[in-house]
């Protein structure tokens, strides 16, 4: 079976990320043949620094290693090492629908926040198409908030298949059950983000474990001692629970009858133990990884070759397919 996911190296990575994103990853490379890839050419959609986007592909690589993405099973790669991307994106945007991306919420919500809006942020959706199917992927592990954008690119598939012929595989989404919406800690009907939340409402991965107490502590959670997983009627405490079940596996059910009457207190300081105890040895790891650039950029030019190899055939393929002439 083959698997492919793609994250973006840009923003400072938390609990959210690890929780739906990583995590998940991590778990899948045991299923197949698995690609995940540092999707640097979408973090040009929005304003971004150069310097900072070098320096962060090393960082989100370094912090999937750590995680438990072992380069020597999976293949992990940049995005822009593997001209294929680039390529497909444009092709692909031969059998997709202008209308179709004209309604991707993700482009609704960022388009509005900001006075530029680039081309890019309108065909982002496409260049994701791209890196799915030239790897003839099975299965997508992602978040839930990337389901119409997977969505967009099983129609694309189905559109260039009727239009040119049986090319690509039609690929199915996996989205985790538990810690697919980890809520920011200080306004719980948000989403945990680095751009859209609050600074005291985010652990990072790279918090130092005083800081994620000092954060897990001062919670807003509600007036009652009531334990429970609720979350309509309890957004902050619900989300203490998920994030310790993320934390520890335990079911919430479990975790309900644990602290059954004993109050926010225990509790709260149970789950900031919790998540120190997970995120530690991450950051750890990940300050070792990351220390030795030249190792980093040594097994990233492998990944691409690999990369490169498993999407070529496709590519030619949908050259062939649509018509070209080539080289
Ligand atoms: P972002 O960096 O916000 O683009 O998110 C990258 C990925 O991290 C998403 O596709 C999700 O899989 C995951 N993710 C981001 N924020 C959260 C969150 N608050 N809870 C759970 N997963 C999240
Ligand atoms: N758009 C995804 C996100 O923001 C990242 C991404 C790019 C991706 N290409 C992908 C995810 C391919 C899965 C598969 O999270």
């Amino acid at each position: 079976m083959r698997i492919f996911s793609g994250i973006q190296p840009t923003g400072a990575k938390h609990l959210g990320n690890y929780s739906g994103g990583f995590r998940q990853y991590a778990a899948t490379q045991a299923e197949g043949d698995a690609f995940f890839c540092i999707v640097d050419l979408h973090s040009i959609t929005v304003d971004y620094d150069p310097e900072a986007l070098r320096s962060s592909t090393y960082d989100l690589f370094a912090l999937l290693l750590a995680a438990g993405i072992d380069p020597e099973r999976s293949t992990v790669f940049a995005q822009s090492h593997v001209t294929a991307h680039s390529e497909a994106a444009w092709l692909l945007s031969a059998v997709t629908s202008y209308g179709q991306l004209g309604r991707m919420t993700q482009f609704k919500d960022k388009s509005e926040q900001r006075e530029f809006v680039s081309a890019g942020l309108f065909t982002y959706p496409i260049l994701m198409a791209g890196d799915i199917l030239l790897y003839q992927t099975d299965l997508v592990p992602i978040g839930d908030d990337q389901r119409q954008h997977l969505e967009l690119a099983r129609d694309v598939a189905e559109r260039f298949n009727q239009r040119f012929g049986e090319t690509f595989r039609v690929p199915e989404g996996r989205f985790p059950e538990i810690g697919a919406r980890i809520m920011d800690l200080q306004e719980p009907e948000r989403k945990m983000s680095t751009t859209g939340g609050t600074p005291q409402g985010t652990v990072l991965i790279a918090d130092p474990p005083q800081t994620v107490r000092k954060k897990i502590k001062s919670a807003v959670t509600d007036s009652g001692r009531d334990v429970r997983h609720d979350r309509q009627e309890k957004p902050g405490v619900s989300n203490l629970i998920e994030i310790m079940s993320v934390a520890t596996g335990e079911s919430f059910a479990d975790i309900e009858a644990r602290y059954d009457g004993a109050g926010y207190g225990p509790f709260k300081s149970d789950v900031a133990d919790a998540v120190v105890a997970l995120l530690d040895p991450i950051r750890e790891r990940y300050r070792e990884l990351r220390a030795d650039e030249q190792a980093l950029r040594r097994l990233l030019a492998s990944g691409a070759e690999k990369a490169r190899e498993a999407a070529a055939p496709t590519l030619e393929t949908v050259y062939e397919r649509m018509g070209f002439t080539r080289p």
